[in-house]
């Protein structure tokens, strides 16, 4: 069975996503931790309530990004984990955080990466006219939102699309394409 870490900043729905499938027995994981770095995310409230250890590390309370991560990192230690889900987490790891887990942390982007990575994706989708966006679930290296894929799922963008209409028909497909690329790996 897969231990899995997932790691979050907000909301929470691939997250949720992850623990459905599970509960459902569509994915053979155990969520070993939940961390997030903000102690307002209302994912890390619904880690409590399913009854996962849950972490919230605020990075405001550390002096420097490496005293941070170091923590993270302190408790992923204590964990265990065979792979750590980055489930809409918004810091950036450090090189030596990557290597630590080379080829073990996946991450979801709200595009079909290499197109739109950063912030508001969906909103550069819009802004280029692209007709075909979606999601990617990919391996994370050393680079922002880069990485060998994993699962791509497509998603048409429509006329009079905003950055929001398309952004919460690309959540539906990333929930999907989450769970796919975690059964590939399990
Ligand atoms: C998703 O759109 C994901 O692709 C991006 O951040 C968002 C997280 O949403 N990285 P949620 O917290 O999983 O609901």
């Amino acid at each position: 069975m897969m231990r899995l870490a997932v790691l979050l900043s907000g909301r929470g729905s691939n997250f949720q996503a992850i623990h459905d499938s599970i509960q459902r027995g569509e994915l053979h994981a155990e969520i070993v931790c939940v961390i997030s770095n903000r102690p307002d995310a209302p994912g890390i409230h619904c880690a409590r309530k399913w009854g996962y250890d849950a972490y919230v590390i605020d990075h405001k309370q550390f002096a420097t990004r490496e005293a941070h991560e170091e923590e993270v990192l302190r408790v992923l230690e204590k964990a265990q984990p065979d792979y750590i889900a980055l489930a809409g987490y918004m810091r950036l790891l450090s090189a030596s955080f990557v290597e630590r887990y080379r080829n073990r942390i996946l991450n979801i982007h709200p595009s079909l990466l290499p197109a739109f990575p950063g912030v508001d994706a969906q909103a550069q989708a819009i802004a280029h006219g692209v007709k075909i966006s979606g999601c990617t679930v990919h391996l994370v290296d050393e680079h922002l939102d880069a990485g060998p894929i994993l699962v791509q799922r497509a998603v048409e963008v429509r006329d009079n699309d905003t950055a929001d209409t398309l952004a919460a028909r690309i959540l539906v497909e990333e929930h999907k394409a989450y769970v796919e690329a975690l059964r590939k790996l399990s």
